[in-house]
């Protein structure tokens, strides 16, 4: 197996409103990947349905072999997670935010 995660068709909806569609990642063990993309764009959600926090409204994935639905608990057992919210300054502009962080050289 060459892939840590993959997902195929993965869909969820808030009623009407379609907030990840038709998803298919395949990503390589031992990668780092870039899950980039603009602001409501899904990526959050995608997390979610990866964690077990919320359930596809379609659509399947794998984890390390691992299938869901099928291995729910198998997945969750071996997984773990961290979605961070980002700190910020409010009183700053985003540039002034950005040049705190560059020249704290992480
Ligand atoms: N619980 C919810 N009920 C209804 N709509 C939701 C819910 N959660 C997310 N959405 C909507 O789904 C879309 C995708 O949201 P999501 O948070 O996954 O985006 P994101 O890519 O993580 O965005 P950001 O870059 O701002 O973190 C947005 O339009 C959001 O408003
Ligand atoms: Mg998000």
């Amino acid at each position: 197996m060459n892939y840590v995660i993959t997902t195929e068709q993965l869909t969820k909806k808030y009623k009407k409103f379609t907030s990840v569609n038709n998803v298919s990642l395949h990503i390589r063990k031992g990668s780092i990947y870039g899950f980039i993309g603009p602001n409501g764009a899904g990526k959050s959600t995608t997390m979610k349905m990866l964690l077990g926090l919320t359930a596809p409204t379609k659509g399947s994935f794998t984890i390390d072999g691992k299938h869901f639905p099928d291995d729910r608990l198998e997945i969750l057992k071996e997984i773990g997670s961290f979605i961070e919210s980002p700190s910020f300054y409010a009183n700053l502009t985003g540039r002034e935010n950005l040049d705190i962080i560059r020249s704290a050289g992480f």
